[in-house]
């Protein structure tokens, strides 16, 4: 049994250990096995999704293997996926290998072990799926970097714009709303989104005056579009009672085999007749500057705005509202006085502003490291290599797939101490400051600079920004709100500007 040969491999761990040490590391041979060719997918698919959960799945065999570093199979896997069996990497020194490309090849692993059809991106491999040692990489990266430098002075006034809309939404809503309450989400989403494309194209997608327009509909078709891409990987969040009633039927449908891509080739169709209409100036910079194909170009500039972007927001601002607004109403006072004092101070919430805002900018940080958006990292291993955890080094073979699960390795307990504790103000102070470089949130260290030599999301910076604007806009104008969840439940104006 599975059980009786993991006894045999840790004894013979144990032998390694007192006659190999590397780096002063004991040498430990990888714990965790794979299980028979379909039946090991299978069952780890099952107590993945269904019966142990994430993060709980990584955190049973991380305590059973006593290790950060260990053997699973990942999904979606067979019989309709690619190979799932990976190596997962789950602390601050392990996790690390997968941002040295010289180590490990990032060619298609953007999604994991399985890659999405390339119909989604007009036949092009796009930016995300390129390993660093591609010429394209290095050419479609400086573009991504020009659009964001391009969009750098209407980030501001776009984005109070964008969040007065919403503020205006919720109030209204919260008002007509019979049991005063709002998913906060509906209107953030639908702004951002307006807000994103407004910086990166000067073009609205909602507005029906745009040419080629998405109108009100924008939002579901540009959610149309991502979500079959991630859906085998995605994790769903179903009352338990109906987890276990669907959990064939799930499995089926969204987790067995990609979804047809005739499901969404005509919203698809919309999103490309929006761009192509209304990034002219960006497509001319795009084929003069850096020789891009046109089309390609624009395939990229759909995905780097309504998935890496837009995409990843949807997961950051929620996290950011749910958490922030279920803090005490003393600490929200806390965060609401700072905000305004370096408005006041600062002549307006302009750049000099927000970067006199340190509460601000930890609680931001402290959301990043407690949930991450992008939770998974994959890499393959360019050549043998050996692995350090804290405690341990591991061999691993040329070709074989690690896999980061990045919320442990943000709570690894030698770097933070209360790591499973939401502390927004842990990143203040000299003491706090040093904790940003085990940030990594961004595929790569919150202290690095994305280049088009390494892997790191070029938008690391505009993120941050707007994630600390976010907070600086709803608290320059409430005192306090009250969230639960995914819903808002109150909001406290500030009495004064
Ligand atoms: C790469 C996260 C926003 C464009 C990545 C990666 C992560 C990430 C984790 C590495 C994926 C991997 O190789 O395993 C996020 C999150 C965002 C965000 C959480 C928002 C909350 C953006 C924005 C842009 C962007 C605003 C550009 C407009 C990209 C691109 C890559 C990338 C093009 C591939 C980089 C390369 O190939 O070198 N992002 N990102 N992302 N991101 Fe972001």
């Amino acid at each position: 049994t599975s059980g009786r040969r993991l006894q045999i491999r840790s004894t013979t761990s144990l032998q390694d250990a007192t006659t190999t040490k590397i780096n002063g590391l004991p040498v430990r041979e990888i714990p965790g096995s794979y299980g028979p060719a379909f039946w090991g997918a299978f069952s780890d698919k099952i107590a993945y999704y269904w019966t142990e959960g994430v993060p709980r799945f990584y955190e049973n065999r991380r305590d059973k293997y006593n290790s950060t570093v260990y053997r699973m199979n990942t999904v979606p896997g067979p019989p309709f996926f690619p190979d799932p069996r990976v190596i997962v990497l789950l602390d601050q020194k392990s996790y690390r290998t997968l941002f040295d490309v010289e180590k490990v090849e990032k060619t298609n692993v953007f999604t994991g072990t399985y890659m999405p059809s390339l119909d989604y991106t007009g036949g092009y491999r796009v930016l995300p799926y390129l390993d660093p040692s591609e010429e394209k990489h290095s050419l479609l990266k400086e573009f991504c970097f020009e659009v964001l430098k391009s969009s750098g002075r209407r980030v501001f006034p776009e984005f109070h714009k964008a969040l007065n809309e919403v503020f205006e939404a919720w109030e209204t809503g919260l008002k007509n709303s019979k049991d005063r309450k709002i998913k906060f989400m509906d209107a953030l989403s639908v702004e951002t989104l307006r807000f994103n494309v407004r910086a990166f194209l000067e073009a609205d997608p909602v507005d029906p005056n745009t040419e080629a327009s998405l109108g009100k509909e924008a939002v579901g078709i540009i959610r149309w579009w991502t979500l079959p891409q991630i859906m085998p990987i995605a994790v769903l969040s179903l009352p338990i009672f109906f987890a276990f009633l669907l959990a064939p039927l799930f499995e089926l449908l969204l987790h067995t085999f990609p979804l047809p891509f005739s499901l969404v080739k005509s919203k698809r169709q919309k999103i490309v007749d929006f761009f192509r209409a209304n990034s002219k100036e960006v497509l001319d910079m795009a084929e003069t500057r850096f020789g891009l194909d046109r089309n390609e170009a624009l395939e990229n500039l759909i995905f780097y705005t309504c998935f890496n972007s837009w995409g990843g927001i949807n997961f950051l601002f929620p996290a950011i509202i749910g958490r922030l607004g279920s803090t005490s109403a003393e600490f929200q006072r806390e965060l609401s006085a700072e905000v305004r004092k370096a408005i006041e101070e600062n002549g307006g919430l302009n750049p000099a502003a927000l970067s006199s805002m340190p509460l601000v900018q930890s609680a931001v940080y402290e959301v990043m490291r407690i949930q991450p958006p992008v939770p998974f990292q994959y890499g393959r291993a360019k050549k043998d290599l050996i692995i350090e955890s804290h405690d341990a080094a591991f061999r691993v073979k040329k070709g074989e797939m690690l896999a980061g699960y990045m919320p442990l390795a943000h709570k690894d307990p030698k770097v933070f101490t209360d790591p499973e504790g939401f502390n927004p103000k842990r990143f203040m102070e000299e003491e706090g400051e040093k904790l940003v470089q085990h940030l990594l949130w961004s595929n790569g260290s919150q202290t690095e600079t994305p280049t088009v030599h390494n892997k790191q999301c070029p938008g690391k910076n505009f993120i941050t920004i707007i994630a600390q604007l976010l907070v600086a806009e709803i608290y320059s104008k409430y005192e306090t709100i009250s969230v639960d969840g995914d819903t808002l439940v109150a909001l406290n104006r500030a009495s004064s500007p």
